[in-house]
């Protein structure tokens, strides 16, 4: 064999798996990851979990599927929350659910909870006519009323339904509109807080060392100025190492961190 040949052949094999990843990643089964998470929660019928999770999507144009289509999602995960432990955040992904991994127990994002863990980090999408989950590439980009997006809309608004008592939520101190009027948090969370349920929000503004803002930044007046009546707001700067040294201290208890 001459080396041209060698070489055309490496180039052949080395394509068939480029082209193997590639349906792998589109064609990978999302269920079975679905379910291995979902059995993580206690009292679940999985199996029922996935059946209203994926009826909002499968078979229908991927642009078209409307935040209610996960009702029945919703539903089936009955979820309701401990007084006081629920977790809002806003740009600050990496942060708070390193502390929520780190103190377990203490306090719940979203993606802690049967609402969000199973689908957290994933793609996914339908097409018409046909019954399967579609993963990645093979789902188009985002416009408004992809499945994902509107999962996570419908997800969020039914985790914020939930709250009650002392409710906290980590916003990101290093940029210049720590309450972003085009994020979840304020455009869904912060809408549907109860007042006859939920006490008081407690942000906590995550700085570095040359932190942007501070409490007193105007767009957290917006902020207050959302919440019904009756809800009471607090607001403290709270530096990055501080949370991170806390969160790895289990002497310090829940909420002695700011
Ligand atoms: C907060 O930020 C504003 C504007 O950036 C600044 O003028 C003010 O001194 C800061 N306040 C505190 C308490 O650091
Ligand atoms: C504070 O909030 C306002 C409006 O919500 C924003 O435009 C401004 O840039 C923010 N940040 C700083 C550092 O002043």
């Amino acid at each position: 064999m001459g080396k041209c040949r060698i070489i055309s052949s490496v180039v052949v094999v080395a394509g068939l798996i480029v082209v193997a990843v590639l349906l792998a990643v589109i064609f990978w089964p999302l269920k079975p990851t679905f379910i291995a998470r979902c059995k993580e929660f206690k009292g679940y019928d999985c199996e029922k979990m996935w059946g209203t999770f994926e009826q909002a999507y499968v078979g229908r144009d991927p642009r078209t599927v409307p935040t209610e289509a996960y009702d029945p999602f919703i539903a089936a995960a009955d979820f309701s929350a401990d007084p006081n432990k629920l977790m809002f955040w806003s740009k600050t992904n990496k942060v708070v659910h390193d502390f929520t991994e780190k103190k377990k127990g203490c306090f719940l994002t979203l993606e802690d909870t049967v609402l969000g863990y199973m689908l957290n980090g994933l793609t996914w999408c339908g097409k018409e006519g046909s019954t399967i989950t579609f993963r990645s590439f093979a789902c188009p980009g985002m416009e408004e009323k992809n499945a994902v997006d509107s999962f996570w809309n419908r997800v969020s608004a039914a985790f914020a339904d939930a709250a009650c008592g002392d409710v906290t939520a980590m916003l990101n101190g290093d940029i210049a509109t720590p309450f972003n009027p085009n994020s979840i948090f304020a455009s869904i969370e912060v809408k549907r807080f109860d007042s006859s349920r939920v006490k008081s929000l407690n942000v906590v503004l995550v700085t570095e060392k040359s932190a942007v803002t501070n409490c007193t930044n105007a767009s957290l007046k917006d902020l207050q100025k959302e919440l019904k009546p009756g809800i009471q707001y607090y607001c403290k700067e709270v530096t990055e190492a501080h949370i991170q040294e806390c969160s790895s201290n289990p002497e310090i208890a829940c909420g002695a961190c700011w």
